[in-house]
This record gives structure tokens, sequence and C-alpha cells, in this order.
């Protein structure tokens, strides 16, 4: 460290602490006079009673030359004239290989009230995707450990998948195999929104003891801020992206971007924004792209996304669901009718797709691949005739074909919850059906 390190550091200083005062609070909103302080810059209002600790917030927006701002924590212990002091900056977490294996908050810190490891490095949450043209695309695949993803919704290093899924058809058991058996360096897993008790659900008997090994969790439950739930979604990204500047190959699991698209609709109606489609206002589906755009590959390393979206019945159509499609490169269904028939995982094939498989994978793999979808198709299409007795064998060759086909495709496609599945042998499995 020389000399104009130094002067540097002390141009770039705010010699005078910048104050302001509450002004007043409107649910979920509060309202003060001053500090001058930007968009996204974290506030520290202090309490009048001293031993009280500063709560933080977020300026959020502006009204009539006041600043608006929304809390980190549950609004307790202010009143009207309270200090509201600017920090200066956005909200940074602290990353580091030293949080592997640990449960934060939204904010990065652990969520046992513990504190953080030592030798972290200081990172913004916010950043913006890496540039489209340096990009590289998609094409070498990983092993999910799913075997009917790995062989026949094979997704590359990098890619950005939707699963789209109801409540209660096995999202949380999916993401704990993926996280178990991917062949991925580390995951990086966030519960947004979720009720507090399926967090420790979620950790105990999905991720298991060595899935969280090879894991970060980042927890930001229902009954937090809404802003919370929104940076939950920010930091896991922040934490990926910190490892994919590393070189590392990182799984981000989110569930769900649905609680994220709600909790930022909550900010925004809170703002005053107009609400447009079923109620979400215009940020959300500004935010969205910009949220799903940060992951993927760059020149370092790839982070390989799986973003959950809740959907009731059959309506993939729903705003968020039919924004977040668009956005990213294939979905996967689960369906409630597979699952209520005991076939877990309950993917639905024919509803999935990965966009960039045929890229990436063997022509034989693939050949082998819609083989599988064809005779599948045919079954389900004549599957009412086929069940009450209606069709009679050797009318078509296509249908006998799938009526010999399908018991073994439906045992290939099921997979127990702890029956490890590795990607060659999915794939030879699967060819193998055909041979
Ligand atoms: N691969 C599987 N094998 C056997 N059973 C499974 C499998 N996957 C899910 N299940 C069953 O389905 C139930 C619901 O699964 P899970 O909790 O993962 O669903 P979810 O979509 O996360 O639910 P929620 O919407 O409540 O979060 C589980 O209790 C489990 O019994
Ligand atoms: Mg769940």
């Amino acid at each position: 460290m020389n000399k104009s390190y130094f002067e540097e550091v002390i141009q770039q200083t705010d010699a005078y602490k910048r104050y302001g005062k509450i002004h007043r609070v409107v649910g979920l909103m509060i309202e003060s006079k001053g500090p001058e302080a930007s968009i996204g810059e974290v506030c520290m209002i202090h309490s009048p009673a001293r031993e009280q600790a500063p709560m933080q917030a977020e300026v959020v927006g502006f009204h009539n030359e006041n600043i608006l701002l929304m809390p980190y924590q549950e609004v307790i212990h202010i009143s009207p004239g309270s200090l509201v002091e600017a920090s200066g900056g956005p909200m940074k977490i602290h990353v580091g290989r030293g949080l592997i294996g640990s449960v934060l908050d939204a904010s990065g810190r652990p969520l046992d009230g513990s504190r953080l490891p030592r030798g972290l490095k200081e990172y913004p949450t916010i950043q913006e995707p890496p540039n489209p043209l340096s990009r590289p695309p998609v094409r070498e695949p990983i092993q999910v450990g799913v075997r009917a993803v790995d062989s026949l919704l094979s997704v590359g290093k990098g890619q950005r998948i939707g699963i789209f899924a109801g409540s209660g058809v096995g999202k949380s058991t999916l993401m704990g195999m993926i996280a178990r058996n991917s062949s991925a360096d580390l995951n990086v897993i966030a519960l947004i929104g979720e009720r507090g008790r399926e967090v420790r659900e979620f950790i105990e008997h999905d991720l298991k003891e060595e899935g969280l090994r090879r894991s970060i969790v980042v927890v930001a439950t229902s009954d937090q801020p809404a802003l919370m739930r929104v940076k939950g979604a920010y930091t896991a990204t922040a934490i990926s992206e910190y490892f994919r500047d590393l070189g590392y190959n990182v799984n981000l699991m989110m569930d769900s971007v649905t609680r994220f698209a709600m909790a930022q609709r909550e900010i925004g109606l809170a703002t005053g924004e107009p609400p447009t489609t079923k109620g979400y206002t215009p940020s959300v589906f500004a935010l969205l792209p910009k949220l799903l755009e940060r992951t993927g590959s760059s020149t370092h390393g790839t982070i390989t996304a799986f973003y959950t979206v809740l959907v009731d019945g059959d309506d993939l159509n729903e705003p968020i669901a039919d924004t977040v499609r668009g956005i990213l490169d294939g979905h996967f269904v689960l369906d409630r009718k597979l699952a209520e028939q005991g076939r877990f995982p309950a993917i639905n094939i024919l509803k999935s797709i990965s966009r960039v498989m045929k890229q990436m994978v063997s022509e034989d793999h693939a050949r082998a691949a819609s083989q599988l979808r064809s005779h599948l198709a045919t079954y389900e299409e004549n599957r009412e005739l086929i069940q009450i007795g209606a069709y009679k064998k050797g009318s078509s060759r296509d249908i006998d074909e799938s009526m010999a086909y399908y018991p073994r495709l439906v045992e290939f496609l099921k997979q127990d919850v702890y029956e490890p599945a590795g990607y060659e042998r999915s794939v030879q499995d699967l060819k193998g059906l055909f041979e």
C-alpha cells in the first residue's frame, strides 16, 4: 500500500455524516426529510432510546423532496424526529470459501446468530449480468443426478431452467436430490418466502448433511419484510457470482421466484406504482430479467440455475410463469397427476423441454430420447381407449409398440429419493431401452 492508495481513500471518503429526520410512517413505508441519499442506499435509523441498536432501512423512492425508506427489520422503536443516517452505499455482503456449509439470512449473516468466519471479502449484492457477447454458449452437460433429467432433459453447465409446479408435488425433494447428486462444485440454495417450518425440514430431510456440506443456503422466510425476501434472491445470486468468478461450476436453486415477484409487488405497491397484470407492478417485470440474466455462464465459470415457479393447476400462462419461461433456457413441469399416482419425480416429460440439449448430446442419445418421447406421447394420447379396453391390439403398430414399451418407460422414469443416478449410466440405460 503506497501513498497514492491512501490519497485515493481520503479523496473518496465522505468526511461528514449526512442525517435526516423521520417525518411519517405509513404501513411499510418510512418517509423522512433528508438525508441526501440515492436509491438503493442503506440508511440507519437511530431510535430515541439509546440502548436500541439502529435499524437498517433502504432508500426505495422519493416523494415531494422526502425520501422513502423501507426497513430491513420490523419497524419498532422509532418516533417522529428519529435520526436517519445515510451509510453512503448499498447493502454489501461478505463472501468466501468459509461460507460453504452454512445457512445464511438475506443479508448474508449466519441464520443461527453465530459470527461469520474470518477471511471473507466484501461483495455487492447488485451486479450487472455478464456481457452477452462475452458469454460462452452452453456446450457441456452437467450431471444433475436425476435419471429422467440427465437422459431426456439434459442440462448444460450455465443453463437456466424453470421448475414449474403447484404445491406439494415434489419441488423441495427434487432440489434436495439435485443438491446431493449433481456434479457441480457448489450449490447455492435460496429459500425465498417459504414458511419457517419448511426451512428446517428442507435442510434436515431433503438436503441432509451430505448436501449441506457442499452448499450455501440463503433463507428469507415469508414473515420477513418484503425487502428482505427480495434481498435474499440478490444475496444468493451474488454468492453464486462470487464463486463463478473463482472458476467454480455453481448450481443455484431458487425456491421460489414467484415469491420474489410477490415481494417486489408489495414494495412496488407501497411506493405507489400502479398495479398491472394480476396486481403485479411494472417494476416486477423489469427486475425479473435483471435477476435471471445474472446467472448462466461467464468467461470464468458457470452458474447453472434452477428457479421454481408456483403454478395453480396447469396454468403456465399466469404472468410470472409466462415471463420467466420466456427468459430461461428450458422448463420442467412437475405434474400433480403423476405425483398422485406415486410416480416420482413427477416430471411431465412431454411438457418439459431443455432448449440446449440438442446442441450438447450425441446423436444416438438424442435419438433414444426422442423415441421415448414419441412412445410416451402415443400412449398418453390413447390412454383412455387403452384403459377402458376399447383399443383392439393390432389396429395400429405405433400404439401396440407404445403399449409394449410403456411399463418399462414408467419404471425408467421413476427414481427413489435416495437412489443415486450418474449421468453416463442414465444415458446408457435410456439407450438400452430400445436396443
Ligand atoms: N422422488 C420422490 N419419491 C418419493 N416420494 C416423493 C418424491 N418426491 C416427492 N415425494 C413426496 O411428495 C411429498 C411432497 O414433496 P415436496 O415437499 O418436495 O413438495 P413441494 O413441492 O416442495 O411442496 P411445497 O409446495 O409444500 O413446498 C413428499 O412428502 C414426498 O413424500
Ligand atoms: Mg417445498
